[in-house]
């Protein structure tokens, strides 16, 4: 999947936004600047939830929680939060998606909707309170037809209604006891019945809702809500396409979603994730007073825990993000675990171990300027972690482990390990943040890099690097809003009117 053209009319930071690829090139590493607070990473975060998320509701958080970060979105009736032009099997489709509000309904229909764009939540509640009623009175029944003596005894023993010790007080003899229960029987059918009523009329509420959304060819995707959550600030993303039915649509979004992946650093705010996880970043707290740490005022107790927590959560919910700095080397010995079992495949298939770890281990090593990458094999024969072997002029060898490897070193080979770890190939890479830690010349290199680790990827890197810029012809180079400020003096000649440098 390649992306050729990306609008976005307004979405935070992000005003008439538009980004076009041309044709489509073999390979393309399109840097993407602008000054801080450009909306780079904003731009980055929103293109990777809604063709990452929209198709797997096990994601839908993500996409909720960004766009309820959209505070612009709550006045409108019907906003277009990005139309994203993707070239999918050598064919091009505009997709749009539209954030919705109840009052866009309430236009269409004659009779008022009861709960609308709220409508599945509130059938969650609905639902769960009448399973509630039914429970209750299933336990009530089964008491009821067991004898009069015993039944005081097992309405004690039920785990609800905190008014039972009032009610057994009351109720002298065993007969008392079961009028008392037949008076809450008959309250329990009568609440059951009612609330079978309610749910049943929001499920034909959410019925015509989702029939106006099918009856315009809009996929309908999640609802979401502002914080804080009030009624009338439900709305609804949903996906459209000119001319494309709803079943093309959702085909788009589900093969989309396995072709576009995040990196960044995992020091900056994502706006997919909760609020509340998103503030824990900014935190600092006093240390609390001990003796072994008098308080004083460097004495910072940082609760970013929290907040890395939930990037943990999101990498394991979003097979395409990753941040390629939380420093772990899983993708480098997920790759040779996987080299080593198509090697054994390859060996039952024709008596031939393959040569794919050899390979990897060469490649790798053509990564590493002056080293050696080792798996370390456990007892049990599996890759369980990875060693580096510097080999100086007299052959003698120095063992490091990862955790001895510079920032930078340990960066650009995570980036390459979990790209091929996870097949990116002919899919949209989006990077933030790519330069730092990287000294010049491989802020240089790292396109390279990319080129030859995914040939077939288009790669969009938001950056703010004047040394990757020249990596590229100034064609390349796509700039957002606000345009970086070039003194008159000592600005380059940029010969086409969009070229910058980020
Ligand atoms: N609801 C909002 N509406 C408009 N702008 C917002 C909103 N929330 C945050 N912003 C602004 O959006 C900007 C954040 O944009 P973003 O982080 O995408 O920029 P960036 O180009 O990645 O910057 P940097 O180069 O510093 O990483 C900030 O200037 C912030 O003040
Ligand atoms: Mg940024």
């Amino acid at each position: 999947m390649y992306v050729e053209k990306i609008e976005i009319p307004s979405f935070r930071v992000l005003h008439d936004v538009v980004l076009e690829f041309g044709g489509v090139y073999d390979t393309q590493v399109v840097p993407l600047g602008s000054e801080n607070g450009g909306g780079k990473s904003t731009a980055l975060q929103l293109i990777f939830v809604l063709l990452h998320c929209s198709a797997e509701p096990s994601r839908h958080a993500y996409l909720q929680n960004l766009l309820a970060s959209d505070t612009g979105a709550w006045a409108s009736d019907q906003k277009v939060i990005a139309r994203l032009t993707i070239r999918i099997g050598g064919e091009s489709y505009a997709l749009e998606f539209l954030s919705l509000s109840n009052r866009f309904l309430a236009e269409k229909l004659e009779s008022p909707l009861i709960a609308g764009f709220d409508g599945e939540r509130k059938m969650e509640m609905a639902r769960s309170s009448l399973a509630q009623v039914r429970e209750q009175l299933a336990d009530l029944e089964q008491i009821a037809n067991l004898p009069a003596e015993s039944q005081a005894e097992e309405i004690r023993q039920l785990p609800w209604n905190s008014r039972w010790p009032r009610i057994l007080q009351a109720a002298r003899t065993p007969q008392d006891v079961a009028q008392s229960l037949s008076y809450e029987i008959a309250q329990r059918r009568e609440a059951a019945k009612q609330r079978n009523v309610e749910f049943e009329a929001l499920v034909a509420d959410w019925q015509r809702t989702t029939g106006i959304l099918t009856a315009l060819d809009y996929k309908y995707i999640t609802t979401y809500r502002g914080t804080p959550p009030t009624e009338q600030q439900a709305r609804a993303l949903v996906c459209r396409a000119p001319h494309l039915g709803i079943a093309k649509v959702e085909e788009l979004l589900s093969s989309a979603s396995s072709k576009v992946f995040l990196l960044g650093p995992s020091n900056q705010q994502y706006l997919f994730l909760h609020r509340d996880a998103r503030k824990a970043l900014l935190k600092t707290k006093q240390r609390p007073e001990t003796t072994k740490y008098p308080a004083a005022p460097t004495q910072k107790q940082r609760p970013q825990i929290e907040y890395l927590t939930s990037l943990d959560e999101a990498e394991g919910a979003m097979d395409g993000f990753y941040a390629y700095d939380w420093l772990s080397v899983e993708p480098l010995v997920r790759l040779f675990l996987s080299a080593r079992d198509e090697d054994f495949k390859n060996a039952v298939k024709s008596g031939h171990y393959g040569n794919r770890y050899t390979t990897l281990q060469e490649e790798v090593n053509n990564l590493l300027f002056g080293k050696k990458v080792r798996p370390r094999v456990n007892l049990s024969g599996n890759v369980a972690g990875v060693e580096f072997v510097i080999t100086d002029e007299s052959g003698a060898e120095t063992l490091l482990s990862p955790e001895d490897l510079s920032q930078g070193e340990l960066k650009r080979l995570m980036i390459y390990a979990w790209l091929r770890a996870n097949s990116a190939s002919e899919a949209l890479v989006l990077i933030d943040e790519i330069e730092a830690s990287f000294h010049p010349d491989w802020q240089v290199g790292i396109v390279r890099d990319l080129h030859e680790w995914g040939p077939k990827n288009q790669y969009l890197l938001a950056t703010h690097s004047y040394e990757l810029c020249q990596a590229l012809t100034p064609r390349h180079v796509r700039e957002l809003q606000p345009r970086l400020r070039r003194s008159e003096a000592s600005a380059p000649e940029v010969k086409e009117a969009d070229a910058g440098h980020g």
